[in-house]
């Protein structure tokens, strides 16, 4: 049975380096995409702290729609270039909001959300979707978490068949 190992007292980046080395074990000898984005959203929540949803949305028909999470229910359906999502979806670069209520056009789906950060999915020059991890505290993601989980989206796609998660 896999465990989450615990983090306390850690800092950040021995955090992140305890994830990554964690979710290379978890993906190993799976490649099927939406088992593995469960798993890496389960994994992130669980071992992340202060957030109160992690999750990834897929581009399907010219929007972001939602795919496996952990939290509260979220919006379905997110345009391109509108919110956080949409923001780093379009720039193809990961957005660090430190306050989401001075982001314009933030789509709100849990409203004890204070802070966010979402990583775009790009393979093979592809735009497969986002990672998205939202927190009720404000400045919880800095450019630690950024670096952190752009390589955890970089273990997912390696890892994972994820092409027809998106058209
Ligand atoms: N806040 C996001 C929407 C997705 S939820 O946070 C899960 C945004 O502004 O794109």
């Amino acid at each position: 049975m896999f465990e989450v190992k615990t983090t306390a007292g850690a800092s950040k980046a021995e955090i992140y380096l305890e994830l990554t080395t964690q979710l290379t074990g978890l993906l190993s000898g799976e490649t099927n995409g939406l088992a593995n984005a469960a798993n890496t959203a389960a994994l992130l929540f669980a071992g992340l702290g202060e957030v109160n949803w992690a999750g990834f949305y897929f581009l399907r028909g010219g929007e972001l729609v939602l795919g496996p999470f952990q939290g509260k229910v979220a919006c379905v359906r997110l345009q391109l270039g509108r919110g956080v999502c949409g923001t780093a979806a379009q720039r193809r670069t990961t957005v660090v909001v430190t306050d989401v209520e001075k982001f314009p056009g933030h789509v709100a789906c849990d409203h004890a959300s204070r802070a966010e950060i979402v990583v775009p999915l790009i393979k093979a020059g592809k735009l497969i979707g986002v990672l998205d991890v939202d927190s009720p505290s404000l400045a919880r993601f800095d450019a630690t978490d950024a670096a952190g989980l752009e390589k955890v989206a970089q273990i997912f796609l390696q890892g994972s068949d994820v092409q027809y998660l998106a058209d």
